[in-house]
This record gives C-alpha cells, structure tokens and sequence, in this order.
C-alpha cells in the first residue's frame, strides 16, 4: 500500500490521517509541535475508543488502524511517501517553505497536496522545482465524516497528477468533486449568500436571528440555520473566510463582509466556543423564540435559496465546476437539503429571474446581478437536468 504523508496534525491532519490509515494506508504524521502531536495521537485514541464501544470497528482493527500511523517531528520521514498531504497554518509563505523543502526530500514521482481553503494552489506550486505535481486536495471538517472533497488542480497541474489524485481519494470512499483554482473554490464561493444575505436580512431589521434559522431550517429543509450555524463555525473563522473571498474576488459586493459579525468577532463573542455570539451558551441560557410568520418566513426562504441559486449558477457560468459537481459539492459538503441547480429547476427558472431582478430594482445594488446563465435560460425556457 502506498504511504501517505501529512503535514500538520491539527483538526485536519488528524483527520486526513485517520482517513487515509481507515483506507489501509501508512501514514506519516508530521508536526514541529511534539504537543500537537501528542494531542492528535490521544485524540485519535478516544476517538477508536468510542468507534469500539458502538460496534463499528473491533479492538483488532482500532489497534491496526493506530500502529499504521507514524508520528514524527522529522519532515525527511516523508521520504518514502507516494502523496503528501499538507494541513498547517493557513500562511501562503509557510506552506511554500514547506513546499519546497518537502520537494528536495521526495521521489519524483511523488505527489504533493495541500488542504488550504483560501489560498492560490498556482502561488503554492510555484514554490516547486516541479509544479505540475502539485494539487489541491479540500477536505471539510471532520474529515473522517465529511463525504465531500474538492480537487482542485492549479494552472501548472499535469493531467496525470489530477487522475491519480482523483482515483485515490475517491478509493477512501470519498466524493470528489473537481473545482477551478479560484477564491472558494466551489463551497465557500456557493454558500457565502447562506451568511451574507442572512446577516443582511437581519442588518434591514426585517427579522431577528432565531426567526431567520427558524425559516431556513422548517421551511427551507436546511439542516442548521445561519446563525446557529456560524455560531457553531465561530466568527473569527467564518468572518476571515468572507473576508479572504471579498478580496480575492477583488471586492466584488456580492461578498461583502457584514459589519455586525465583524463586530462580534471584535468583541470576542466568537459563538459557542465562547459562550456567546449570537446566542448565549450556558446552562442558564434562554434561546429566543422565533416569529412564526409564515409569510415572513417564506419571504426570508426565497431570498436567500434564490441568491445561493444565483451564485451556483454563475459558478457554472464560469465554468468553476460541472452542474453535477456544484449540486453534489452543496449536499455531500455543507449538507444543503437539494443541489442548488435542481431546486432552481424546482422553482423554475424565470422565477428565480424575477426574484433576483426584484431585489436589484430595490436596491440597485451590483451584489444582487441576476446571472447571464439564468437570463439566458429563462430566454429559451430551458432547465438545468433536462
Ligand atoms: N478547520 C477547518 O475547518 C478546515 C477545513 C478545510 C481546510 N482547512 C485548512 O487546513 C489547514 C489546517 O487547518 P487546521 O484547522 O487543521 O489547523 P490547526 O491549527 O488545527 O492545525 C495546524 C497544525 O499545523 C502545525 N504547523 C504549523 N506550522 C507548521 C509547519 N511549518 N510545519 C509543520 N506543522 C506546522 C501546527 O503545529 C498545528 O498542529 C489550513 O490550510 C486550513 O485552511 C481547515
């Protein structure tokens, strides 16, 4: 079995190393921190521990999955690594030193991959002798749980290097969904109206936080509202990522960050991790009960699916991802109810047309564009599954 490397072993080295030792593979598990380490190998203890006691996995195959996982502060251990997976610090300068030092200690043949979420794969590749071997390789958070992964090959990847890549972790029982070396990607590009317009709806006053999740998740289906959800995300983290797609975007207004989750993360009101952000944790905490306003709340629903429609199809516009894999990447990654383009044909394309030229002529704002996908389609009356 191949060897896989990974660089990093917070949340999400811990997590693609579990995965790739579940797939039968050695793993080298790199960190500068012995802590970090420590902490992963403990957790990961716990973790099979539990698995144990609910019958999904005997005390056998807990012990084998541990030993195939090697800890090390060496990074000259990846030597005999077929793919190594970086997961460190969300820093374009430390991942390229990385890079290039990891270039110098491997095969040839090897594969090299990094899990950033906002940064340029192209900026990483070029740290490398040999750009066309690297790629990106997008887990979500828990990786062991999380279906989806995205890959994402930089201007300098070689085809076979994307093959390769694609066939192995859809081998783990992953789906994979191939996206442009753009801001996003395909989920955090998609879903940003999930917060932004949420957070805009709130900003207008036209409802408070426990009637917006209130209506997203009874009658839009999706499974966490948005502010339960980015209480649970934390605003620093989710804050950053708006922020980071605003200006890659280079600051188109359709990701424009909100003034009102700034200031929570200013305060320190980072969500649940700190006992409040838009609600309070606690053992004596009250949650706020919600208007039940059925047209209040269906207003809120179509607002923010149709901007979520709006931003999928545009993706598809300009050819970030197949329509298959910008459907399945919404429900395998943040576990939409629907692909976003089969509920566009659901409500029906002119519909959604309407909607997004309603909310311009309200606002006259660049942020709520309709598509040219969906004005053209509305035009020859075509669907997107037909
Ligand atoms: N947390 C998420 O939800 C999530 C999801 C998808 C992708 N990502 C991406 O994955 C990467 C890691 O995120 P995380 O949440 O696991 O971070 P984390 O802070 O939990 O872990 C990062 C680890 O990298 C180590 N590290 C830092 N610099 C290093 C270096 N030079 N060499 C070796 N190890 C080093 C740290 O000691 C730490 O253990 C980031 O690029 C992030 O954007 C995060």
């Amino acid at each position: 079995m191949m060897q896989i490397g990974i660089i990093g072993s917070g949340a999400m080295g811990s997590g693609i190393a579990q995965v790739a030792s579940t797939a039968g593979h050695p793993v080298i598990l790199y960190d500068v921190s012995a802590e970090a380490l420590e902490k992963s190998r403990s957790s990961l203890e716990k973790i099979m521990n539990r698995l144990i006691e609910k019958g999904r996995i005997t005390a056998d195959e807990s012990q084998a999955l541990q030993q195939r996982i090697t800890y090390t502060r060496e990074l000259p251990d990846m030597k005999g690594a077929g793919l190594v997976i970086e997961a460190i610090i969300e820093d374009l300068d430390i991942k390229k030193k990385v890079f290039s030092e990891l270039e110098s200690l491997v095969d040839q043949e090897t594969i090299l991959a990094s899990n950033t979420s906002s940064l340029p794969i192209a900026a990483i590749a070029a740290a490398c002798r040999h750009p066309e071997r690297v790629i990106g390789i997008h887990f979500f958070n828990p990786a062991p749980l999380m279906k989806l992964v995205e890959i994402i090959p930089a201007v300098q990847t070689s085809q076979d290097v994307l093959n390769n890549a694609q066939k192995l972790i859809d081998a783990w029982g992953k789906v994979t969904v191939i996206a442009k070396d753009t801001p996003g990607f395909i989920v955090n590009r998609v879903a940003r109206p999930f917060y932004g317009e949420s957070l805009r709806i709130l900003e207008e006053g036209k409802a408070d936080v426990a009637t917006i999740d209130w209506a997203l998740t009874e009658l839009g289906g999706f499974r966490m509202g948005p502010f339960t959800l980015m209480d649970y995300i934390g605003h620093d983290v989710n804050y950053t990522v708006t922020e980071t797609v605003f200006e890659a975007f280079f600051y188109d207004p359709r990701y424009k960050p909100s003034f009102t989750q700034k200031r929570l993360a200013q305060a320190g009101y980072l969500g649940r991790k700190s006992g409040r952000g838009f609600y309070h944790y606690g053992d004596d905490a009250k949650k706020p009960s919600p208007v039940e306003d059925e047209i209040l709340g269906q207003a809120i629903v179509d607002r923010v699916v149709t901007m979520l429609i709006n931003e999928a199809a545009d993706a598809l516009f300009l050819n970030i991802a197949s329509r298959d894999h910008i459907d399945l990447a919404m429900t395998k990654g943040v576990n939409y109810p629907k692909g976003l383009l089969r509920w566009a044909d659901e409500i029906g394309i002119t519909t959604c047309v309407e909607r997004m030229d309603d909310l311009y002529e309200e606002y006259r704002e660049d942020r709520y564009r309709c598509s040219p996908l969906l004005r053209r389609m509305a035009r020859e009356g075509s669907s997107f599954y037909s």
